[in-house]
Order: structure tokens, then sequence, then C-alpha cells
């Protein structure tokens, strides 16, 4: 066997010869690995999984060291360039890109699924005044699935296409309406003229104009935008929404444990942060100081590093240009030149260089989509939205995975073990 591992057990002085596939050994085949009769097998610790494949999948390459990013093939900058957010969404889960015909029935079916059941409507009206856009999101999400109890049978893709393409046609619909919730303002059905990403803006900004058109090239930016975050491998909502769906249940519930772990600071949060930083700084000369803070450790760049890419993340590329595009029509965001400034120095600063310390997406998105008129709270949802094909790609691809089992890691027991009961007057 030449791709193979060989392994001596110090504890036992016996060899074991494990087989390398892709790069990895079966974490099943360590089991074999033990110290006396009653041990059940060495086992890895990798809490974060940071060095685990959970999966194999043929739908997102990542080299984070050459800074680049591909879905099914086809490079970011490609896609970003020259297709449509619907066009990749099909390419994720069909992974191949559509012909025409194919293209105009994917754009026909989301665009005659976006209108939602009237009592969900009811059900975000239950929310608070302030409830937080994302709590909204997830919580209608997993509802959704109380209204299509077919979902449940998974095994039937035709079943499961049903509600790719609800999901996919909805989320916008929700996205919006948990938007005008929390503005107090009144809720704005689907427009089935509009392309997918003009008629989300309709349904978030439109008041009295009897039709809502937005400017093309914000609407370009915004699909830039989704595609952009379209899809990103195994990432911790991904993880989310596989582990969650791994139990075979419907996938909108799989998708709503994806917003909840989206929801978290760590993961979809950050060009906030970005925002709040740059304003923090609030103007070019103050950046020297801001720097030097950063390198003594009190605190972060924002917006700058990346668990993966250790070079330029090539999404932060792209919504660079994306952001002059916008800034054509809303004028310029004050805070983009200190954003840029910032990026200069940093990107020759010895700190940043010594770390591959890069701009990641986050760095400029926050700044298109407060150009754009997004609240804050809002960031995540449009994060969310460009993540539903991603998600459903890769829920399609574990349902139909046999390598896949229901997820359920391992744990190193540190608790006490086998005590007496100690009734509670003599405790
Ligand atoms: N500013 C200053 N120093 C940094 C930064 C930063 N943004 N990021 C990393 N470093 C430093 C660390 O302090 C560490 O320095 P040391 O070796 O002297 O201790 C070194 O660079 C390595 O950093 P790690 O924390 O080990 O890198 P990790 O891969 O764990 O973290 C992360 C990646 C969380 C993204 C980090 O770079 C960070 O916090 N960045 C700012 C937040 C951010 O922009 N998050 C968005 C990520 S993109 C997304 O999720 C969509």
């Amino acid at each position: 066997m030449t791709d193979s591992l060989s392994i001596r057990d110090n504890r036992t002085g016996r060899d074991y010869e494990l087989e390398i596939s892709d790069g990895t050994i079966r974490a099943a085949d360590l089991k074999q690995i033990t110290a006396n009769e009653d041990d059940p097998g060495l086992a890895t610790y990798d809490p974060g999984f940071v060095n685990t494949a959970s999966c194999r999948s043929a739908i997102t390459y990542i080299d984070g060291d050459a800074g680049v990013l591909e879905y099914r093939g086809y490079p970011i900058e490609q896609l970003a360039e020259q297709s449509s957010f619907l066009e990749v969404a099909y390419l994720l889960l069909h992974g191949e890109l559509p012909n025409q015909a194919e293209l105009d029935s994917w754009m026909h079916e989301v665009t005659f699924h976006t209108f939602l059941h009237e009592n969900l409507k009811q059900f975000i009206e239950g929310f608070r005044y302030d409830a937080h856009p994302m709590g909204m999101l997830m919580a209608s999400v997993s509802a959704l699935s109380t209204f299509y109890p077919d979902a449940a049978n998974i095994a039937d893709p035709n079943v499961r296409q049903d509600q790719i393409t609800r999901l996919i046609a909805k989320m916008p619909t929700l996205g919006a309406f948990v938007y005008r919730h929390q503005q107090g303002k009144p809720y704005v059905y689907p427009d089935n003229r509009l392309s997918y990403s003009a008629n989300f803006l309709a349904m978030l900004f439109k008041m009295s104009e009897p039709t809502y058109q937005p400017d093309p090239r914000l609407v370009k930016a915004l699909e830039v935008l989704l595609i952009l975050h379209a899809d990103h491998e195994q990432n911790c909502s991904t993880n989310a929404v596989r582990s969650v769906g791994s139990s075979q249940v419907d996938p909108y519930s799989a998708i709503a444990a994806g917003v909840g772990a989206l929801y978290g600071p760590l993961h979809g949060g950050a060009n906030e942060a970005v925002l709040r930083m740059l304003r923090r700084i609030g103007s070019p000369d103050n950046i020297p100081d801001f720097i030097t803070g950063v390198k003594e450790g009190k605190e972060k760049l924002m917006g700058f590093g990346h668990r993966v890419y250790k070079n330029y993340d090539p999404r932060a590329t792209i919504i660079k240009k994306a952001c002059d595009d916008v800034f054509d029509v809303t004028g310029v965001n004050p805070l983009l030149k200190i954003a840029q400034e910032l990026e200069k120095i940093a990107l020759e600063d010895e700190y940043f260089v010594k770390r591959k310390l890069y701009p990641n997406v986050d760095f400029y998105s926050g700044l298109i989509y407060e150009a754009l008129e997004f609240p804050p709270e809002m960031f995540t949802v449009l994060f969310a939205i460009g993540r539903t094909p991603g998600w459903l790609a890769q829920w399609s691809e574990l349902v139909q995975d046999k390598d896949q089992k229901i997820a359920r890691p391992k744990q190193i027991y540190t608790g006490a073990r086998t005590r007496e009961f100690v009734p509670i007057y003599r405790r």
C-alpha cells in the first residue's frame, strides 16, 4: 500500500497501516487502535472541526492561500461579472449552467412562488416592533414547514425540488416583510413583472408609487452581492444545515438552523462591526493612531483576516468594484475614504503582511448596504437570502450521499461516574 499511514501505538507497541484517500484517513479506521480489551478505540479530538472533513462535496472549491473561490468549477469573478443570481443558484443546485430554456423555466418557477400564505404575514405581525429581523426570519422560515407538510418526504426528488423552489422564491419576501414590520410600514406584495433582485428592492422600499422601478445599477450591485454570498463550502451555517438535515427533517427546519448559525456575530455580523469601526476612526488623520492600537493588541482591524483566506479574499476585490457602481447612484459614503486609506496603510504594514491579513468580504460590503439604505440589522438577512441556494445545494447533496449518517460526534467524557443517588434531605 503506497497511499497509507503507518502508525505505532507506543502504549502497546503494535503497528497499524491506515489507507490515505483524498489526503484524509477515515476516522473510523482509528477505532481498531486499542490499548486494552475495554478500550473503544482511538478517536480524534477536534473542536470546531478545524482539521476534519465531514463530507465529500462537488459544489464549492476554495484555495485560501491563492485567494481562489469557484462554484462548480467556475471562478467567482466570472460568475459575478457575467451571470445572474438565479443562474448561479441553478448552477449550485444542478452542477451545470442552465441553457436559455432551462433558465427561463427556472426564473418563471421562482417568480411564481414568491407569495406567502397570508397566515405567515399574521405570524410576522405577532413579533414586537423592535424584534431583530434575523430572529423573525429564522422563526418564519421554520414556520414555513407547517404550511408544506409534504416537505417531510425528502426521499422524493420532485418534492425536494418543490421546496427548493419555494425557499429560494420566498426568502426575499420573508426578508422584506420582516424589514417592513420592523419599520412599521405596510407589507408590499411581490411584483412578478420584476426580476428577483428588483422585486426584493420593491418589496423593501416601495411606498405609494404605482410601480417601483429601482435603478438598474443598484439591482446589478445587489445581484453581485447575492452571488458572492451564495456558497462558501463547509462554513458554520452550512454545517448547521447539514447537521440538522442529517436527521432527515424537512428542508425548512434545516435551513432555519442555518439562519440561526448565521445570526451569530462570529459568522454573519462582521460587516456591521466594520461600519462601527470606521465611524469611530472618523477621519483619515486618525488612522495611524488606530493602527498602532491594533498592533498593540488593543483591538482588531475588523474586516481583515480570514480562517481560510491567507491572501486577498476574492470576494473583497469584486465588492470594491461594486462600491464604485453603487456610489455613482447614491453618492459616495464618506466612510469609503477612511476604508480605502486604512486598507492602503494596512497592506503596507509589516504586522499585517507577516500575518497574511488581507481585507475579507465584510470590509466593503457594509458600506454598500448602508448606501442602499439598509439598517445594520438587515445586513445578515441579505447574507441569508444570498446563502439560501448554497445551503439547499449542500442539503440536496447530503440527502443523496450514501456515505452520510446522522451527525453525531463523539465526546471525551470528563464528569463523575456511577454515583449513589442522595435524597434531598441528606444533601
Ligand atoms: N486585526 C488585527 N490582527 C489580527 C486580525 C485583525 N483583523 N485578524 C487576525 N489577527 C492576528 C491575530 O491577533 C494573530 O496574531 P498573533 O499571531 O500575533 O497572535 C494572527 O493575526 C492570526 O490570527 P488568528 O486569530 O489565529 O486567525 P483565525 O483564523 O483564528 O481568525 C478571523 C480569523 C476570526 C476572521 C480573524 O482574522 C478576525 O477576527 N478578523 C476580524 C473579524 C472579521 O473581519 N471577521 C469576518 C470574517 S469573513 C466572514 O466570516 C464572512
